[in-house]
């Protein structure tokens, strides 16, 4: 049977397990209640809590000022939500660098106050104390190689990440790092199909890819990109599955058109 069939929690475990039987996971973002409750009904394996709500909640051009705060309330509002997803929360930039003990205690605050099953936090050996020490309290943390958009200032592009040689013999060191250290999974964010694969191929725990092509174990996308709410962003790696925005625009303009005609409400529509 498959392990997909049954409506147990997703765990850590069951990640590496599907890894183990072939079975893809899939992951999406989501930062409110009534969001999460369809994509956790809808059999999504892991919830992300990403920081990108930053971006599409907040409307900040990057990632970088959501805070530890506005985390635990996106968090905790999407873990009442669910009932079968994994819910991990990005640890937000500046919450975990460069101080492992404030690491740890941005970690268990996101754990404690919102209720979500593991962290994300981006980078490879030069976070691995941080990892380490969050690790040791027992929450699972999940890594983030690749482009990582809280070093969006040091990038100065958007653009796919490990072209080079260099970068990519780091990135699969700090894979196989992020393995060795406990990371029970590992998202890498555009780079080359061809790399993302070799990574998936040389690690026992999962590779979920967003512009990583479909040699590694799952993938995510952000749900305003994957429903077309936000419809000005066309990376070559998103698939749309809807175009809500227009849909969305489309059903308020004729509200607003039924309330000017006074179409609405009719007198079934009142008491
Ligand atoms: O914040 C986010 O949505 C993410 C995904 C793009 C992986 O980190």
């Amino acid at each position: 049977m498959s392990i997909h069939s049954e409506a147990k929690r997703i765990t850590t475990r069951t990640l590496v397990d599907m890894k183990k039987a072939g079975e893809k996971i899939s992951m999406l973002t989501a930062y409110d209640y009534s969001m999460a409750r369809i994509v956790d009904e809808a059999g999504v394996d892991i919830i992300l809590v990403g920081d990108s709500a930053s971006n599409v909640m907040a409307g900040h051009e990057t990632t970088l000022p959501i805070t530890l705060d506005q985390m635990i309330y996106h968090a905790s509002s999407v873990v009442r939500a669910i009932h079968r997803s994994l819910v991990v929360v990005d640890l937000p930039f500046g919450s975990y660098q460069g101080d492992s003990k404030f690491a740890l205690h941005s970690a268990i605050r996101i754990m404690k106050e919102s209720g979500a099953h593991a962290v994300k936090l981006e980078g490879g050996k030069e976070v691995k104390e941080s990892i380490s020490r969050i690790l040791s309290a027992g929450i699972p943390v999940m890594g983030h190689l690749g482009l990582t958009p809280q070093s969006i200032y040091k990038f100065g592009t958007y653009t796919v990440r490990a072209k080079e040689e260099e970068e990519a013999e780091a990135l699969v060191r700090d894979a196989m790092l992020l393995e060795k250290v406990g990371c029970f999974a590992i998202v890498l964010e555009k780079i080359p199909a061809t790399l993302a694969k070799e990574v998936a191929d040389s690690v026992s725990i999962p590779i979920i890819g967003i512009g990583a092509g479909g040699g590694v174990d799952g993938q995510v996308l952000v749900i305003h990109d994957m429903l077309g709410i936000t419809h000005e962003f066309h990376p070559r790696f998103l698939r749309r599955y809807s175009s809500l925005y227009n849909e969305m625009k489309g059903a308020i303009e004729n509200y607003v058109a039924d309330v000017r005609s006074k179409d609405f409400p009719n007198e079934k529509e009142q008491y």
